[in-house]
């Protein structure tokens, strides 16, 4: 049993109280980054492409619609290693086309084509860190040779973030540890993945929303709550 089959039903009430702290609601972290994505995909041309796209770790399914709204002709895949969260995720994404979702079981990705954009929203800090190369290698033989993986994770090096894992992930994941930038970047590296960019993200609180409209000039100051790499083949 996976760690998320027992929690897939109350997933997303824990992530509610889990991010109150910061005065957003759950979507908020959803649809940034695909706000995000968005942007670089604009920038390079491929926002309006019919893209095969692999949701890795989807989870109960949350970011779905938002890549649908961002990226409509987009075509998803999603997997994640608990069957829970697949069955929630399948429930609650029943109005979206183009969209399917399978249960991995951890060794083969479930879906044969290979990908133009691999997702991990929030996953590595969840895998073993034994584990993780050869995850990310699998996941490079699963991306097209000019295709782009984006990998987000919590920033540990931001205090709210660690006081968020620790009264979330760490509690009913006793494997969860997140994962410093520098790190990330060395586990990219040795897989062999091109590095593009590395952006740090979410600053401010809901009550400092005044603010907000700053945090695309501090995508280069390492003490955002997340951070992402964008790497390529
Ligand atoms: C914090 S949740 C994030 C879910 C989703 N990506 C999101 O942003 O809402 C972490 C997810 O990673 C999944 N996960 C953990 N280990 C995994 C693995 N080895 N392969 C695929 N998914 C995994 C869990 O089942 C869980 O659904």
């Amino acid at each position: 049993m996976a760690v998320f089959d027992k929690f897939a039903e109350k997933y997303d009430e824990g992530h509610v109280n889990a991010v109150k702290a910061s005065g957003f609601k759950p979507d908020y972290f959803h649809e940034y980054k695909l706000k995000e994505i968005f942007a670089y995909l604009k920038l390079i041309g491929w926002a309006e492409k019919k893209l095969t796209i692999l949701n890795f770790g989807c989870g109960t399914g949350n970011s779905e619609k938002y890549i649908k709204q961002y990226l409509p002709n987009s075509s998803i895949c999603s997997t994640d290693v608990s069957e829970e969260c697949i069955r929630v995720a399948i429930k609650a994404n029943q109005v979206l086309s183009d969209v399917t979702f399978r249960y991995y079981d951890g060794k083969n990705i479930p879906f044969e084509n290979n990908f133009d954009i691999i997702f991990i929203f929030n996953v590595f800090h969840h895998i073993l860190r034994k584990n993780q190369t050869e995850i990310l290698q699998m996941l490079s033989g699963k991306l097209k040779n000019n295709g782009l993986l984006f990998m987000f994770e919590l920033n540990p090096i931001n205090p709210l973030t660690l006081w968020v894992a620790i009264n979330n992930d760490y509690k009913f994941d006793k494997n969860a540890k997140l994962l410093s930038p520098i790190y990330a970047y060395k586990i990219l590296k040795n897989t062999g993945f091109k590095i593009y960019k590395i952006k740090y993200t979410i600053f401010f609180p809901n009550f400092l929303s005044l603010f907000l409209p700053l945090e695309k000039y501090l995508s280069w100051l390492p003490l955002g709550a997340h951070y992402y790499y964008i790497v390529g083949k």
